[in-house]
């Protein structure tokens, strides 16, 4: 059993509480992934799950059991770093056997086991090379593999794509994805990018001042965000100044300057309050497009057009408030010039209402 669970975990640094009372189960053979800002406690959380950080209060319990207390080498645990910690001075196969052999393990159990964990990470034939030898990814590869070799029951991943360029990344991130799923490895991966963690999570916690402010599938985060922090921290939303006519059932309609619209409702959205109406770019209709799709339409003005190949935005203004929507750039997309002014809606499904502040 590999499930991990998080009771009310809790690390503080004097009066600051890095992590601040976390409760969470991952379960077995699960992409977790931890997303937040720069210090909200993702590593902390990670270091605590590994053994390396001792919490202040809380448990933590791997399949099953309670491990809060577990010296880091008994937890049965593989963790990789951002920087590809591996010996400079040792090549690729002394770097992997390095964990075996202060297990004690023959020789050939060994080299059965490097050129095993070789083939995993699709480094066969690269036994002799040293570190300077290696492409970054190639050397995050290896680092990887000197974890896998010793099968662990878990895996923790704290930004192990971060010190790798662009191109680099987007190649990792569905290699270390399909590796994961070949492994049935439960996983624990800790980013602040978010387009690593909706790409590779089973699912995604948002992490926020030491706190897990939403948990669900990379879909739940993306289209029902709970908060405003939520909201914006994953992809671009417009929010717009509103006030709560009506809610009920996890449906809301709002006051828009004045026109009466209909959307989803998060949690904590009262009737007669002010509240935020939330809608993506891409879910803002235009024209023709908006005029076809029997929504309530607004006039809005252009303020701004930036041309982006396959994309097209739009700045506009409604009311006084700043809207951006974004057209994929097709065969018969429909244009305009700065100042016109346009009708633009959306469909009611594609706009939330959040409690302001
Ligand atoms: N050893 C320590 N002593 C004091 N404060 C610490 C210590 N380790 C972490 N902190 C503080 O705890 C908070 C959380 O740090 P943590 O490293 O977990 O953040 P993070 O989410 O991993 O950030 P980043 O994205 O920058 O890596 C930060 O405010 C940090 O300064
Ligand atoms: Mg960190």
């Amino acid at each position: 059993m590999s499930d991990i669970r998080l009771e009310n975990l809790t690390r503080t640094y004097g009066e600051a509480r890095a992590v601040d009372s976390i409760s969470l189960q991952i379960e077995e053979g699960e992409f977790y992934s931890l997303l937040g800002p720069s210090g909200c406690g993702k590593s902390t959380t990670l270091r605590m799950v590994a053994g390396f950080v001792r919490p202040s209060a809380g448990r933590i319990l791997l399949g099953g059991q309670d491990v809060t207390m577990m010296p880091p080498e008994h937890r049965d645990i593989g963790i990789v770093f951002q920087n590809y910690a591996i010996f400079p001075h040792m090549n690729v196969a002394d770097n992997i056997a390095f964990g075996l052999k202060l297990r004690r393990q023959s020789r050939s159990e060994i080299e059965r086991a490097v050129s095993n964990a070789l083939d995993q990470v699709g480094l066969a034939g690269f036994e002799d090379r040293f570190q300077r030898n290696l492409s970054g990814g190639q050397q995050q590869r290896v680092a990887l593999a000197r974890v896998l070799v010793t099968r662990p029951r878990i895996l923790l991943l704290d930004e192990p794509l971060s010190a790798l360029d662009k191109a680099l990344r987007e190649e990792m991130k569905f290699w270390i994805k399909s590796l994961q799923q070949r492994l049935g490895i439960t996983t624990i991966y800790v980013t602040h990018d978010q387009d690593e963690a909706l790409t590779m999570s089973d699912r995604i916690g948002v992490m926020r001042a030491g706190r897990i402010e939403q948990s669900g599938t990379p879909a739940e985060i993306y289209e029902e965000p709970a908060t405003v922090f939520v909201t914006s921290f994953i992809g671009q939303s417009n929010l717009l100044a509103a006030t709560c006519l009506d809610v009920s059932g996890g449906h809301a309609s709002a006051d828009l300057a004045g026109t009466a619209l209909k959307a989803e409702a998060a949690q904590g959205v009262a009737r007669g309050a002010s509240a935020l109406l939330a809608v993506r770019p891409e879910n803002v209709l235009m024209g023709a497009e908006a005029e076809a799709a029997g929504v309530p339409l607004m006039d809005a003005k252009i303020t701004g057009e930036t041309y982006q190949g396959a994309m097209l935005r739009y700045r506009l203004d409604l009311g006084g408030q700043e809207v951006v929507a974004e057209r994929q750039n097709q065969v018969h997309l429909e244009r305009w010039n700065i100042g016109a002014t346009v009708k633009i809606g959306w469909t009611p499904r594609r706009a939330r209402l959040l409690p302001a502040g």
